[in-house]
């Protein structure tokens, strides 16, 4: 077990949170697939998904900001951003040196707690800004 969700990483808006907890799943799924040493196809399929998942939930994330003129949009753009070529930049190494414990440790390291870092800071607070407003949809 990589990642455990707690509720000290709900932001207070439903369905944040919820992609949130989707995301954590994603990454345990990529990890263990990784760790447990499944196929190569496997773990891509794993990879997929999270990437796609990724899209969608920075996208729904961003459209509500711009909905909401919320001020720190441009910086959570940016960060949203550096996560992608993350992403991507670990695919990059997985399909030309393979799984290892070593990369899922680097992607634990580096991708789990970039997701804890964001939610717990910059998602807090657009959380907080959210209810301020009064936007829960
Ligand atoms: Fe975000």
């Amino acid at each position: 077990m990589y990642l455990t969700w707690n509720c000290s990483l709900n932001i207070g808006i439903d369905r944040i949170d919820n992609q949130h907890k989707e995301l954590f799943d994603c990454l345990e799924k990529l990890l263990t697939a990784i760790e447990d040493g499944k196929s190569n196809d496997e773990v891509i399929k794993t990879l997929d998904f999270l990437e796609e998942y990724v899209i969608k939930h920075f996208n729904e994330e961003e459209e509500i900001q711009n909905k909401t003129n919320y001020p720190l949009m441009d910086i959570q753009h940016i960060q949203h951003e550096d996560f992608k070529s993350d992403l991507k930049e670990f695919r990059r190494v997985f399909e030309t040196h393979g799984g290892s414990t070593v990369l899922a440790l680097n992607i634990q390291e580096s991708l789990v707690n970039w997701l804890k870092n964001h939610i717990m800071n910059l998602d807090k607070d657009l959380g907080d800004f959210l209810i301020e407003i009064g936007y829960n949809k």
